[in-house]
């Protein structure tokens, strides 16, 4: 099932993604993941766009096409994806459209205070991305990783002006894509607000009731 995960910064997008990966077997793609990754093994594209993402702006469009439109040949899509943070823009989903057929796209609701206050709390693992909360999902050891042990840190886009500006842009950019994927019936949406382990079973009865059993795995 190919699927993508549409919302604001800090609606919880990534931690379902990670969580519906596991469950359906099937790759969770987050543009974001793969540019902070750049960024962190200061690559060509990384050095390119470290500053406009740590200021909480949107890489160009073609850049991210390419990213995506390369990662799609990866053999692991074959059997569906979860993409998270793309598209973003009207150009995304247009080039998306010529690529791939989506079956699915969920539009992650939350309110701005929600999202401040999740992003505001947010604590990542830089080298893979795992996430936490200070309150609604605390690491077993306060600032270290579970599983490895090391130091949590906060993403440099969460700063304050930073999330204005993501927000603005979301706005601006990325919330028409509701309209969008509302017009070719392709979206459903999930509210946010409860706590991580009812908002997956809601999104899990949603694909669900959408979808063939054999497709969401066990
Ligand atoms: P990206 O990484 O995609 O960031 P984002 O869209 O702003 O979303 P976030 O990752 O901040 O939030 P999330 O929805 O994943 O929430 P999370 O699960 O972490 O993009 C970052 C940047 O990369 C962009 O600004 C841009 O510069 C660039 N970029 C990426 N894609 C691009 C594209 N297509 N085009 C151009 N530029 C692009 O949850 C947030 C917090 O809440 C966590 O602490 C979590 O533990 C907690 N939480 C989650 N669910 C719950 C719950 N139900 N209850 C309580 N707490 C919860
Ligand atoms: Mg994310």
């Amino acid at each position: 099932m190919k699927l993508v995960f549409l919302g604001p910064p800090g609606a919880g997008k990534g931690t379902m993604a990670s969580r519906l990966s596991r469950h359906m077997n099937i790759p969770h793609i987050s543009t974001g993941d793969i540019i902070r990754a750049a960024i962190r093994n200061e690559t060509e594209l990384g050095n390119q766009v470290k500053d406009i993402v740590e200021g909480g702006g949107l890489v160009p469009d073609d850049l991210t096409i390419e990213l995506v439109e390369e990662r799609l040949k990866f053999d692991d899509t074959r059997e569906g994806y979860i993409l998270d943070g793309f598209p973003r823009t009207i150009v995304q989903a247009e080039a998306l459209e010529n690529m791939e057929k989506i079956d699915h796209v969920i539009n992650f609701e939350l309110s701005d205070e929600e999202i401040i206050r999740r992003l505001s709390g947010r604590r990542v693992h830089k080298p893979t991305g795992r996430t936490y909360h200070v309150m609604f999902n605390p690491p077993k050891v306060e600032g270290k990783d579970d599983v490895t042990g090391e130091d949590l840190i906060i993403r440099p886009d969460d700063r304050e002006e930073a999330v204005a500006k993501r927000l603005s842009i979301y706005r601006e950019q990325t919330e028409p894509l509701i309209q969008y994927y509302q017009k070719k019936s392709l979206l459903e949406h999930l509210d946010t607000r409860p706590r991580p382990e009812e908002v997956f079973s809601n999104l899990l009865s949603m694909i669900n009731s959408r979808s063939p059993l054999e497709d969401l795995g066990s």
